[in-house]
C-alpha cells in the first residue's frame, strides 16, 4: 500500500543536525514481501534523518509521474528467468519504451534482490540501475545486489543510501523542522520472520492417492494463543530443521565429529547443531562449489566452478551431501561453515480462511522426494513436515502478507485456476467466501494427473457445487488419455464463458508452477481475449495489462 509520512509538523523538537528540505520516494517492486519489508526498514532509516520520504508499491505507481521524482531509492527483487516481479512489469516496461523520459538531475540509487541460484541474478534492479542511469540519473550510493541471505548487504545500503540522500536533500537549504515520524509500519502480531511462533502440527494427511505419482500432503497446524492473523492469500512461512542423517553424514564426510563448535549470530554452537537448525543442505548454489573447491584443493570442482553450464547442470540434479559424498575432505569447522548459506524459511500459500477454521492454518504441501546416486532424498522444509514432524510436534512459523488478494467488492466474479498445489489458495478463497456467505460468483480450473489419484479436496469442491458456492469446476487430469490436457485447455474451450465473465468485470487468479503452467495460462488468456473480443494480438495484450494494472489479474507462482 501507499504510505505517506506526515509533513513537517510544527512544535516537534528540530534534532541537532539541519535537517534535509525535499522529497524522497522510495518506490518497491515486492514478490514475497522480503523487497517490502527492506523498503519500509528504508523509509524509517530516512525519516529519522529528518528526510520528508514516501514509501510506494510499484503497484500503486503510475509510470510517468516518475518525471515528478527529484530524489528516488528503487527497490525490487527478480523472478524465475530475470523477469520483474508483476508489481514491477509496468514500470520497467515503460522506463524501457520510447515514452520514458528524461530524468536529468535525478538522484537515485538502487537495490536488487535476487539469488545467485538463478544465472540472471537481480536481473530486475541491475536494469533498474541501468534505465535511471541512461534516461539521465544519477546513482548517488552503489547499488548492491542481495543474495538469499539479504538482510545485513541491506542494511548496509540502507545506511549508504539514506546518507547520500540526506546530504544532497540538505546541501544549500537552511535547516528545517524534522517531519514528525508517523506510526511505523507494524504486523499485528509480535511474532514475524525473525521472530517466529512455535506452532504446533495437529494433522498430516496424504491426499493423494496410493498409486498417485506425487505425495502431497495436507497440513493443519494450530496458531492458537500466537495471536497471529491471515487473510486469504497470504502465505506461511515454516523454519524447518535438516535431517539429522543426513547431517551426521554430511559431517563425517568432511573429516569432523560434529561436537566442534562454530558461532551462529555470535553465539557458539556444536556444529550439529548449526547444521541442523542455521544452514542450507539441501539446495545447492554455485557458490559453494567453488569455496569447497578452493579449501579442499579439488580440481574437479575447480574446474567446474569455472565453468557455468557445466557448473549449473552439476548442482541442478545434486543436493550438498551428494556434492561432499563424491568429495570428502578434510576440514574445519570454520571452513565448511564458510561454504554455506544460512538456512532460509519456505514460503507456502495457505489454504485456510480465519472465517473458517479460527486458529488454525492449514497448507497443501507437495513433497519433495525421490531417489538419486542410490539414496532417498527429501526437499527440506517439506521432508521436515512430512517426514521428520510427528503430530504434535512443534514447528516455527510466521505469516507473510501477500497483494493476491479477493476482489474488494463481493460482487465481482472470481475465476481461479490452480492446478496440483496451486489450488491452496483457492480453498482458502471458497472458505472465506462460504463463511463470509459473500454472493461472489466462483469458478475453479483444477489440473493433476489422475482423476482417482489426485483430486485435491474433492469431497469439499462437490459440496461448494451443491450448494452453489461454487458455480463451475472445470478439470484438466492430464494423464487419464492418451494426450495431455491441461487447464489452459479448459480455458479455450470455455472461452465464450470466460469472456463473458471477464466482460462483467471477473478477477482472474492464477496459483502453482511459474515457469510453464503461468506461461501457458497466459497465453491461453489472452488468445480468448483477442478471439472472443475480436481485437488484434496487440489490443488483447493492452486488455491484459490493463487487467493487471486494476488488481483483476493476479498471480501466485513459484
Ligand atoms: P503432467 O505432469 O501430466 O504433464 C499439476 O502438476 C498438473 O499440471 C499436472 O497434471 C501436470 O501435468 C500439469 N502441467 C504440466 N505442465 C503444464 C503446463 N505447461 N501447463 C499446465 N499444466 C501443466
Amino acid at each position: 500500500g501507499l504510505s505517506q509520512a506526515n509533513p513537517a509538523a510544527a512544535g516537534t523538537t528540530p534534532a541537532a543536525a539541519a535537517a534535509p528540505a525535499g522529497k524522497l520516494t522510495i518506490l518497491f517492486g515486492s514478490q514475497t514481501g522480503n523487497t517490502k519489508s527492506v523498503a519500509n526498514q528504508a523509509f524509517e532509516a530516512a525519516k529519522a534523518k529528518g528526510i520528508d520520504a514516501r514509501l510506494v508499491s510499484m503497484a500503486d505507481f503510475k509510470p510517468k509521474d516518475i518525471k515528478k521524482e527529484t530524489h528516488l531509492l528503487v527497490l525490487s527483487c527478480t523472478q524465475g528467468e530475470g523477469d520483474p516481479p508483476d508489481d514491477a512489469i509496468e514500470l520497467h516496461e515503460f522506463l524501457n519504451s520510447k515514452k520514458a523520459p528524461k530524468l536529468d538531475g535525478v538522484k537515485y540509487s538502487v537495490l536488487a534482490l535476487g539469488d545467485s541460484s538463478y544465472e540472471f541474478f537481480c536481473q530486475t534492479g541491475k536494469d533498474f540501475d541501468t534505465l535511471l542511469g541512461k534516461l539521465g540519473g544519477k546513482s548517488v550510493s552503489p547499488r548492491v545486489d542481495c543474495d538469499v541471505e539479504y538482510e545485513a548487504p541491506a542494511a548496509a545500503w540502507i545506511e549508504a543510501a539514506v546518507a547520500a540522500m540526506a546530504q544532497d536533500l540538505s546541501a544549500g537549504v537552511a535547516a528545517a523542522p524534522v517531519a514528525a515520524g508517523s506510526a511505523p509500519v507494524v504486523g499485528t502480531s509480535q511474532y514475524n520472520k525473525k521472530n517466529p511462533f512455535t506452532a504446533t502440527l495437529e494433522t498430516n494427511q496424504k491426499i493423494t492417492g496410493r498409486d498417485s505419482s506425487k505425495d502431497i500432503r495436507h497440513f493443519e497446524i494450530s496458531l492458537e494463543e500466537s495471536g497471529l492473523t491471515y487473510k486469504p492469500g497470504d502465505s506461511l512461512g515454516v523454519w524447518f530443521k535438516n535431517d539429522e542423517a543426513v547431517v551426521a553424514d554430511f559431517i563425517t564426510k568432511v573429516g569432523l565429529k560434529g561436537d566442534e563448535t562454530v558461532k551462529v549470530d555470535d553465539v557458539e554452537v556444536s556444529l550439529t547443531d548449526a547444521l541442523i537448525k542455521s544452514y542450507e543442505l539441501t539446495l545447492s548454489h554455485p557458490g559453494f562449489v567453488s569455496k569447497y573447491a578452493e579449501l579442499t584443493g579439488n580440481e574437479e570442482l575447480a574446474k567446474l566452478a569455472d565453468d557455468r553450464e557445466a557448473l549449473r547442470a552439476y548442482i541442478d540434479g545434486r543436493q550438498l551431501i551428494d556434492i561432499v559424498r563424491e568429495h570428502p575432505s578434510e576440514l574445519t569447522a570454520e571452513q565448511i561453515v564458510s561454504c554455506l548459506r544460512r538456512l532460509t524459511p519456505r514460503l507456502y500459500s495457505i489454504a485456510s480462511s480465519q472465517a473458517e477454521v479460527e486458529e488454525e492454518v492449514h497448507l497443501t504441501v507437495g513433497v519433495v522426494r525421490y531417489d538419486a546416486f542410490g539414496e532417498e532424498h527429501f526437499g527440506g522444509a517439506s521432508g521436515f513436515l512430512a517426514e521428520r514432524l510427528e503430530e504434535g510436534g512443534e514447528v516455527d512459523v510466521f505469516v507473510e502478507e501477500s497483494h493476491f488478494r479477493l476482489p474488494e467488492d463481493e460482487m465481482a466474479p472470481v475465476i481461479m485456476v490452480g492446478p496440483g498445489t496451486g489450488v491452496a489458495p483457492f480453498r482458502a478463497f471458497m472458505q472465506e467466501i462460504d463463511a463470509e456467505e459473500l454472493n461472489t460468483q466462483t469458478w475453479l480450473f483444477f489440473g493433476n494427473p489422475n482423476f482417482t489419484e489426485d483430486f485435491l479436496y474433492q469431497v469439499e469442491w462437490q459440496d461448494y457445487l451443491k450448494r452453489g458456492v461454487l458455480n463451475n469446476i472445470d478439470l484438466a487430469f492430464s494423464r487419464d488419455q492418451a494426450e495431455k490436457i491441461y487447464v489452459q485447455d479448459r480455458m479455450l474451450e470455455k472461452a465464450e464463458e470466460l469472456w463473458a465473465w471477464l466482460e462483467k468485470g471477473a478477477y482472474f487468479y492464477v496459483c502453482g508452477d511459474a515457469t510453464r503452467m503461468a506461461k501457458d495460462v497466459h497465453e491461453a488468456l489472452v488468445t480468448i481475449v483477442e478471439q472472443q473480443g475480436g481485437k488484434s494480438r496487440e489490443d488483447a495484450e493492452a486488455y491484459v495489462t490493463e487487467l493487471r494494472k486494476n488488481k483483476r489479474y493476479q498471480r501466485d507462482v513459484y
